[in-house]
């Protein structure tokens, strides 16, 4: 039995996420969608939140589950018998930060990373971008599933932060 990781911050998750999603479970027989929490960073989306909308989105996908990943993500994979961590890449610049991080995970594990390439229609698509653009109003259909774009209009209308 295969099984793929797919780590991130998820906050929150958009199409990009749920195409990588996708597509790594095509090449393996489970992924597990782990969700980072770091302390140190600034969420729109606490870490329950980060899961639950992750949880919806990916509702429909066989052989996919998410979890609250809170430390290192390659104890974790040892710990899972992870085959591979699978990440989408939407272009050169997402690339360069993940070598890296390939690299200390293979370093600290022996796991490997696969990379994917996301679907060009969403190479725009980025958690932070999608953020700026709804707290300025803007449309979020097409970059986030139905229940994401409704949380982060309430989340954004809670704090204040939204237009
Ligand atoms: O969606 P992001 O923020 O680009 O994802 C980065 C993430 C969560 C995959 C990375 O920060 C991570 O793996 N965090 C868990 C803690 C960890 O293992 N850090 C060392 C990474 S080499």
């Amino acid at each position: 039995m295969s099984l793929a990781v797919c780590p991130g911050s998820f906050d929150p998750i958009t199409l990009g996420h749920v195409d990588a999603v996708r597509r790594a479970r095509a090449m393996f027989d489970e992924v597990v969608v782990a969700v980072a929490h770091n302390p140190a960073k600034r969420y729109l989306f606490d870490a329950d939140e980060r899961v639950d909308l992750a949880r919806r989105s990916l509702a429909d996908l066989d052989g996919v589950r998410v979890e609250l990943v809170p430390g290192l993500l390659a104890r974790y994979c040892a710990d899972v018998g992870a085959t591979a961590i699978v990440k989408g890449l939407r272009g050169a610049a997402d690339f360069d930060a993940e070598h890296a991080m390939a690299l200390m995970n293979r370093h600290l594990s022996g796991v490997e990373t696969v990379f994917v390439m996301g679907d060009p229609a969403l190479a725009h698509v980025a958690s932070s971008l999608v953020k700026d653009v709804a707290r300025h109003g803007g449309d979020l259909t097409d970059l986030v599933p139905p229940a994401v774009a409704e949380a982060m209009r309430r989340a954004l209308s809670n704090s204040g932060e939204a237009r």
